[in-house]
């Protein structure tokens, strides 16, 4: 029933369920590992926050990844497409995902751009004595003029480069493209991250650090802001209820092994979490112990602050500073490439299927247009807190009600929980039982629509 049409194209495949998981793992691996997770779980009770962190990951993050990719393996299509197979007004709820990933791409691609700039910056410390000034003076200022069109904005080459970069990938299709890109991404990835994280941990003051990081704050776990924020890391951090995962997995074969997949890329992702944890606070330790402060009293420790004040600072002051700069820069562009392709992949694959769009086309039109997006509103200094408000909308409303959607409507409206279960069971070789028809229909729901409801009423 699910054959494509006469006139439609063969639908595009991964060479192998490895080609896939490699993607998936890159897609999940993003800046939200780097300098999202350690934070924020420091902030949220440290060493305790791993607790509500395992349960998110179980209750909802884990089902909901499975149920994505029982969508897109089932239905092979793109979001809108797939959620059009459950009922024609439905497609609004996979546009909306589009819309989202596309939001997400004009920012992540101009972090991007400052990364790579920033391994450049690093060889010489351009940043000087006082790298916060710098970024939000000097670089982004660059910007401000640029905007007038006086001088070409600092950031705009960089911009150039990584859009150049992904566009091509892109056009160049799933197998050749995308997983290529994500076979000599990632392990390169992970290669240069790990030395820089050993590196970090014979740092003095690292396993002060450490210690900080892992200290459990037990009260944590009784403030519902702290579960909040793990469901939160677990959504973004696995990219789930974006329509990347239900995207990716359209391009899977048939006969492909779902359910273990899921738990190795989720495994996976929260690995890399962790030793990122470990590596940010070995030298946020250093730091404070080098300023003579507690770990506690830094600030700076997550997000643009972390990437482009705090760690120059302390690039600047350690011995060896530039090479440890340029493999800290190089591992953020790195993880934030593989998931803007996972993005762009989204937005191109529901403009082909829609639109009758050749990937080329698809390519240059929305990267045209994000690109020009981009530019316009990220490069400035004005541009920071809006994209940190973008930000903070699309991960605590956005993302929060499509998978409240999605859930809903699969569970209740298409009722559609049986058939993927048995499709999930029927192509693996661990088998999900009655647990998950539960998860995804009573708990994820229950869970985000409380979330969503304390969101609102903070704003
Ligand atoms: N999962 C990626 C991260 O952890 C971020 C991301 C979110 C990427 C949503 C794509 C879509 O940084």
């Amino acid at each position: 029933t699910s054959r494509p049409s006469a006139s439609a194209p063969e639908r595009e495949q991964w060479s192998s369920q490895y080609g896939f998981l490699l993607a998936a793992i890159g897609s999940a691996i993003g800046l939200g590992n780097i300098w999202r997770f350690p934070g924020v779980a420091y902030e949220n009770g440290g060493g305790a926050f791993l607790i509500p962190y395992l349960v998110a990951l179980l209750t909802a993050g884990v089902p909901i990844l499975l149920l994505d990719y029982a969508l897109g393996h089932r239905y092979r299509g793109s979001a809108p497409a797939t959620f059009r197979r459950l009922g024609r007004p439905f497609e609004a709820l996979g546009w909306f995902q589009v819309a989202i990933s596309f939001v997400i791409i004009t920012y992540y691609t101009v972090i991007i751009a400052w990364s790579v700039r920033y391994v450049g910056f690093s060889v010489t410390e351009a940043w000087g004595s006082d790298p916060t000034a710098f970024f939000v003076g000097e670089f982004l200022q660059a910007g401000d003029a640029g905007v007038s069109f006086d001088i070409v904005p600092a950031i705009f080459w960089p911009l150039l480069v990584v859009w150049v970069v992904v566009l091509i990938i892109l056009a160049l299709g799933v197998q050749r493209g995308l997983e290529r890109a994500n076979r000599v991404f990632l392990p390169l990835l992970a290669i240069l991250f790990t030395i820089m994280v050993v590196r970090a941990l014979f740092l003095p003051g690292a396993v002060e650090g450490i210690d900080a990081f892992f200290t459990p704050e037990w009260a944590a776990l009784a403030d519902p802001q702290v579960w909040i924020a793990a469901y939160s890391q677990i959504f973004f951090s696995l990219s789930i209820a974006f329509g990347i995962m239900l995207t990716y997995s359209s391009y899977l074969k048939r006969r492909s092994n779902l359910v273990p997949t899921g738990y190795v890329a989720a495994f996976a992702n929260s690995s890399f979490e962790l030793l990122a944890g470990i590596g940010v606070f070995a030298t946020l330790g250093y730091m404070a112990a080098q300023q003579g402060v507690g770990v506690g009293e830094l600030e700076g420790i997550t997000g643009v602050s972390l990437s482009f004040m705090t760690f120059p600072q302390i690039i600047s002051l350690m011995p060896g500073g530039p090479i440890f700069g340029v493999l800290f820069f190089s591992s953020l562009t790195l993880a934030g490439l593989t998931s803007l392709l996972s993005l762009l992949q989204v937005v191109s694959a529901a403009f082909q299927e829609k639109f009758g769009l050749s990937r080329v086309q698809a390519s240059i039109f929305i990267g045209g247009f994000a690109a020009i997006l981009s530019l316009a509103l990220y490069s400035t200094t004005t541009g920071l807190p809006v994209l940190d408000t973008v930000d903070k909308y699309i991960n605590e409303i956005g993302v929060v009600s499509s998978a409240i959607l999605m859930s809903l409507l699969v569970a209740f409206v298409a009722r559609k929980l049986p058939e993927l279960q048995s499709h999930l069971n029927g192509t693996s070789t661990a088998q999900v039982g009655t647990w998950w028809r539960v998860l995804v229909a009573v708990v994820v729901p229950v869970v985000l629509v409380v979330m969503l409801v304390a969101t609102v009423i903070n704003l």
